[in-house]
């Protein structure tokens, strides 16, 4: 069940990145709306989850849909299955022409995630996991690396963009990063950070109001990859905070270390 949902998530998300991919050079003609301060989106933000959700809507007409642009449709029977979607996470980093952005899908079902999807269309690295069944990039398994420690360790981060109030907290803690570790890196994008986090490239990640579509299918590649995901408190809510610690077992530990010293 699982396998078959992921064939169609796959299906769904190179689609919607060859969509996307068709826009990578022309992104000055696109019409650039603002939803709130420094929050963009773009057609093509809006065409790709078309592409997403209409190919999914057509495997599984009776589940529900939670995704960015458009919000919920067929909810309200708690127990459908429920795809989270994102449908072009680094928005900002495509209207400036910067190759880094993805599409992010995720499926939860019986209160756990199943199946999460992340696509990088420009360097075609597809990003896979279902529950129980190991993480893959380009059908390569990933293994978090369980001796990684945050001396030497590599920290992906991103900044405040809209709300400040947490900002000289957000500061001390990135201070702390910058100064325990071998660099900090704030690349835009928080489906590929937690897709990278589990491939070993970053051994960490943390972002405080992060939304579910940005974070449900990278939180199941980095479990399925033996990595912890928790809120920023060490909790279990972040797919409602948005609050989100990630990274192999010891790293993710220092890093919740840091951020309840500096609390
Ligand atoms: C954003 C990116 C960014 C993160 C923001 C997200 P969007 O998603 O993931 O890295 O810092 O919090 O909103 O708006 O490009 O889909
Ligand atoms: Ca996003
Ligand atoms: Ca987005």
């Amino acid at each position: 069940m699982n396998a078959a949902m992921l064939n169609t998530a796959v299906r769904a998300a190179r689609n919607a990145g060859n969509l996307i991919k068709r826009y990578v050079d022309r992104t000055d003609l696109l019409k650039v709306s603002q939803k709130q301060p420094n929050d963009f989106v773009t057609e093509v933000d809006k065409l790709s989850e078309q592409e997403i959700i209409g190919t999914l809507s057509e495997a599984y007409p009776d589940h529900a849909f939670y995704a960015e642009e458009s919000g919920q449709h067929n909810t309200g029977d708690e127990d459908r299955p429920m795809w989270i979607i994102d449908p072009l996470d680094g928005t900002t980093n495509f209207i400036h022409g910067i190759p880094q952005f993805a599409i992010s899908i995720g499926m939860q079902a019986a209160g756990h995630l199943q199946v999460g999807v992340i696509y990088d269309p420009v360097h075609d690295e597809l990003f896979t996991a279902t529950r129980g069944d190991g993480a893959k990039l380009n059908n390569r398994r990933l293994r978090i690396n369980p001796d990684t420690r945050l001396q030497g360790s590599l920290i992906a981060t991103g900044f405040p963009y809209y709300q400040y109030h947490y900002l000289d907290h957000y500061l001390a803690i990135l201070r702390e990063v910058i100064t325990k570790t071998s660099g900090v890196r704030r690349p835009g994008s928080a489906a590929l950070d937690l897709a990278y986090t589990a491939a070993g490239r970053f051994d960490g990640f943390w972002e405080f109001n992060l939304q579910a579509w940005d974070i449900a299918a990278g939180t199941l590649l980095i479990q399925e990859a033996g990595g912890i995901v928790t809120d920023t408190d060490g909790g279990h809510d972040y797919l409602k905070t948005g609050n989100m610690l990630c990274g192999p077992p010891r790293v993710h530990q220092e890093l919740l270390d840091i951020i309840r010293t500096v609390t």
